[in-house]
């Protein structure tokens, strides 16, 4: 087990924080989704209770190493400022003379932000002497973005060569729930995957197939499935590359007793456009029709499996849900989901945001906020930035 923030001293320590603060803005820079600030309050505001003086550092999108407006973390510190009612010193750097400077004059309780950390090249590439340049602001890291645990870089991993680490209480959760559903999951066990790309999710599926007892399927990488099993999917999209796969991932779950659920009925259109005329098809999708959301009888299948399931994974959309007009079926599931009784993980990124945009993201047992990290989780890949951290002693 990790150590986290609650089995350190704190008071008057200098608290040197990773955070996920990567949300997406408008193009007036506006922030149209906070749930990863929120999701890291709790950490914030324990540290802050605890008398630490805590310094934030993120990233914002790949800059790739070079300083742009674009990619400044100031919104950030005014949303955190909001959310929090108490100044966040927002600095103009990561590193340097300032930094320094306002890290040593801080009091108990104050909070700094510090400026994009992809910014430095050093950063990705987990530049040692970086890594020991922002430890030097700390006197303990603090890893709670979850979000960047798959990438060992200089403020994920580098540092903790530098500093006593330990895990924020996100990345606490995060842990909890993903061991929970890779290690000990209450059965039957269902995982949902949808989204665009099959190659995306193999090796997760590959890793699952020994621990899942329903494996539901939807969004376009259903119709490479389907198109395996010998279905018409129309002008659908498909990565024929993936079909011998597929296939051997059929082999896989007869010989493990998982059951494979694939659409029946499909919401087709001619055109990818909100606009454009659609209708459900049952079974076969004829030529020239694109299948873009899965279909109301595919959704009460779906949904009854789904209700015998003690522990729901879903990681990806069931349709294009971006439009108005396929959105049916990721707003039905997870409608069915927030009313269960059951462990229920939703993986970052897509779903996480389709849910939120829902509404629903609190009905969840765990809502998590990473993407790529969620998906190396449960892909059974040891996470760097996790690793590095302080084991917690045994007694
Ligand atoms: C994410 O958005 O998944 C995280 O913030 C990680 O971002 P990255 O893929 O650019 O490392």
């Amino acid at each position: 087990m990790k150590k986290t923030i609650a089995d350190i001293q704190l008071k008057g320590k200098r608290v040197l924080m990773r955070a996920d603060f990567n949300v997406p803005l408008d193009e007036h820079r506006n922030i149209t989704d906070d749930a990863r600030i929120v999701a890291a309050l709790p950490s914030i505001k324990y540290i802050i209770a605890e008398g630490g003086r805590l310094i934030l550092m993120s990233h914002m999108g790949r800059p790739k190493g070079e300083k742009k407006e674009e990619f400044c973390l100031d919104p950030v510190a005014e949303r955190l400022s909001a959310l929090l009612g108490k100044n966040v010193k927002k600095m103009d750097d990561c590193i340097g003379e300032d930094v320094e400077e306002a890290a040593g004059s801080m009091v108990d309780g104050d909070v700094i932000l510090l400026e994009n950390l992809r910014f430095y090249k050093e950063e990705t590439k987990n530049d040692v002497v970086f890594a020991k340049q922002l430890a030097s602001l700390g006197e303990v890291f603090a890893e709670d973005a979850f979000g960047t645990c798959h990438r060992a870089h200089a403020s994920t991993v580098g540092i903790t060569e530098f500093l006593p680490s330990v895990a924020g209480f996100l990345v606490q959760k995060e842990i909890e729930y993903f061991e929970k559903v890779t290690k000990s999951p209450d059965k039957p066990f269902c995982l949902i995957l949808g989204g665009a790309k099959v190659a995306d999710k193999i090796p997760l599926i590959e890793n699952m197939l020994d621990k899942i007892d329903y494996l539901i399927i939807g969004g376009a990488m259903a119709y490479t499935f389907l198109k395996s099993r010998h279905k018409g999917i129309g002008s659908s999209r498909v990565e024929n590359e993936m079909l011998d796969t597929v296939r051997k991932i059929f082999d896989e779950a007869g010989k493990k007793n998982v059951s494979i659920f694939l659409p029946k009925d499909h919401v087709v259109s001619k055109e990818i456009a909100e606009k454009a005329k659609n209708k459900v098809v049952a079974e076969d999708i004829p030529d020239g029709w694109i299948g873009l959301d899965i279909g109301p009888a595919t959704i009460k299948r779906y949904r009854s499996v789904i209700k015998e399931s003690k522990t729901i994974v879903w990681n990806g959309p069931m349709g294009l849900f971006e439009m108005k007009a396929y959105s049916t079926g990721t707003k039905k599931l997870a409608e069915f989901m927030a009313k269960l009784d059951a462990t229920t993980v939703i993986g970052g990124g897509d779903t996480a945001a389709a849910v939120n945009q829902i509404g629903l993201g609190k009905k969840m047992s765990h809502m998590s906020t990473g993407g790529g990290a969620s998906l190396e989780y449960l892909e059974g890949k040891e996470l760097p930035g996790i690793a590095a951290l302080d084991e917690k002693e045994r007694v």
